[in-house]
Formats: structure tokens, sequence, C-alpha cells
């Protein structure tokens, strides 16, 4: 059994298991839905809250590309992908989440290619795609580099890989700290894990980001303050009083 988590003490089979729970009762992104199809009220706020998304991800120049999006959620990105002509594969193991990302995009009119499995062991042979894609999915899986060694195992030489995970430190992990553990003798890493989100979420600085990107070449950062963060969120609106605002 794999033991991969950088917290002692979880089993990562089993906190996978949390995390596929965590996401199948609750598919990213639902609380958005002003009612169960919804979506478009979906996009709008998840790119009025994060418009640098489109411009990260690519989509405008993904025509033709081969495309594999990791951990689609509700779908709303690789509903951009399909959008804009790209030949898209999406998978995320929730599979509550596949089968609203895939209503999604028969609502808007598109034949789907998407997947229930696991970002890390894809079922796509070597040296498929010209571009990985992962929006704030890898840190949620218990051995992230793993997901980061198949990316690039079914990237084609001289593809992109380009992955949203989260930083350590941020104002985010500030305030769980802050709200969870400072009193209790927790770190921030342990508040992230043990708060943020679903069951053993971590956050990486740039030097462990690089570790795990390791053979990759061109590797670019780009740090971004996330709605959470700036509390702009549902979830990070608990945090709104003086002091954490002040944070
Ligand atoms: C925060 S949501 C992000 C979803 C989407 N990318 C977005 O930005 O809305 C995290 C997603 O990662 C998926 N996920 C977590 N670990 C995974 C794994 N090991 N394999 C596949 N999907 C995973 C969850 O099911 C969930 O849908």
């Amino acid at each position: 059994m794999a033991q991969a988590s950088p917290i002692r003490g979880f089993n990562d089979d089993v906190l996978k298991e949390s995390v596929r729970d965590f996401w199948n009762a609750d598919p990213c992104g639902a609380r958005y839905l002003q009612d169960g199809d919804d979506f478009e009220a979906h996009a709008r706020t998840r790119y009025e809250l994060e418009p640098y998304i489109h411009e990260f991800a690519g989509f405008a120049r993904s025509a033709g590309q081969r495309v594999l999006e990791v951990g689609v959620g509700m779908g709303a990105d690789y509903l951009e992908w399909l959008k804009a002509g790209a030949r898209v594969s999406g998978v995320d193991f929730s599979s509550a989440s596949v089968e609203r990302a895939k209503h999604r995009c028969e609502m808007a009119g598109y034949e789907p290619d998407l997947r229930v499995c696991d970002a890390e062991h894809l079922p796509f042979p070597d040296n498929t795609f010209d571009i990985v894609y992962s929006y704030g999915v890898m840190h949620h899986s218990p051995d992230t580099p793993q997901c980061i060694r198949e990316a690039r195992r079914v990237l084609r030489p001289g593809g992109a890989l380009r992955i949203m995970i989260y930083h350590h430190l941020s104002l985010t992990g500030l305030m769980l700290w802050l709200r969870y553990g400072f009193l209790r003798g927790k770190s921030v890493r342990r508040s992230v894990h043990d708060h943020l989100e679903s069951p053993g979420t971590k956050s990486y600085t740039r030097k462990e980001a690089r570790s795990m990107l390791q053979g990759f070449d061109q590797i670019k950062f780009q740090q971004v303050f996330s709605p959470g963060d700036l509390l702009l969120n549902e979830p990070s609106a608990r945090f709104q009083n003086f002091t954490y605002r002040i944070i």
C-alpha cells in the first residue's frame, strides 16, 4: 500500500476513498448552481471569480489540439475546451461529477469523452496528448507526484502540462491555521490538510513544486490570490470578520 501523504499516520488508500466520497457528495462548484441545470450561472460565477483561467488554460489557442483534462469537476473548463475546438478527453474519479459534466456538455450540444478514473493511474497510452490540464485537482490526490508522473507519461514530447496547485504559504492557509490550528498546536500544513475542502489537501512551495516537476523543461510559475484568499467565495465567507480581513 502506498504512503505518500506528507502528514504521518494517513493511509493513502483510505484517504483516497474519503477524497472521492467528499467530491461525490459535493461535486466541485455545485454550490454555484442556482438550480440543478443552471450551468451558465456556474460558469459565470467561476470566470468572474477567477478571470485568469482562460489565459492560463489557453482555450482560445487549442483548436485541433489533443487535450486531457484531469479532474474535470462539473465540467466548466472541459466545455470551454470543446467550444474552442480541442480534441479533449476528461477524467475525474468522482462519478457524480462526471455525470454532471457529461450532462452539461450534452445540453450544450457536444458529445464528451469523459471517464471516471484516478489521476494516479490514467487509462491512456504514453505520448498521447499535446496538453494536459488540471485545475485545482492534484493537491487533493494522496500521491500528487504520481499524478504528475502520469501526466508526463501521457504527454507527447514537447507537450505542455498546465496545472494549478495550492501554494504554501497562502492567505487561505494562514486563515485556516488561525481558525483551527493555532490554539490546537497544528501546523499550517496540517490545518490545510484537515480543513481545506476534501481531507488530505496539500500545498506546495515553489521548491517542492519544482522538485515534483523534475524532467520538464521551461517550468513557469504564476502565483495568484484565489477567491478563497480574498474571502470572495462561499466557503471562505465564514472568515469575513475583522481579524481575518486584516490578515
Ligand atoms: C476542487 S475540484 C476541481 C474541479 C475542476 N477542475 C474545477 O476547477 O472546478 C477537485 C476535483 O478533483 C477530483 N479529484 C481529486 N483527486 C482525484 C484523483 N486522484 N483522480 C481524479 N480526480 C480527482 C475531484 O473528484 C474533484 O472533482
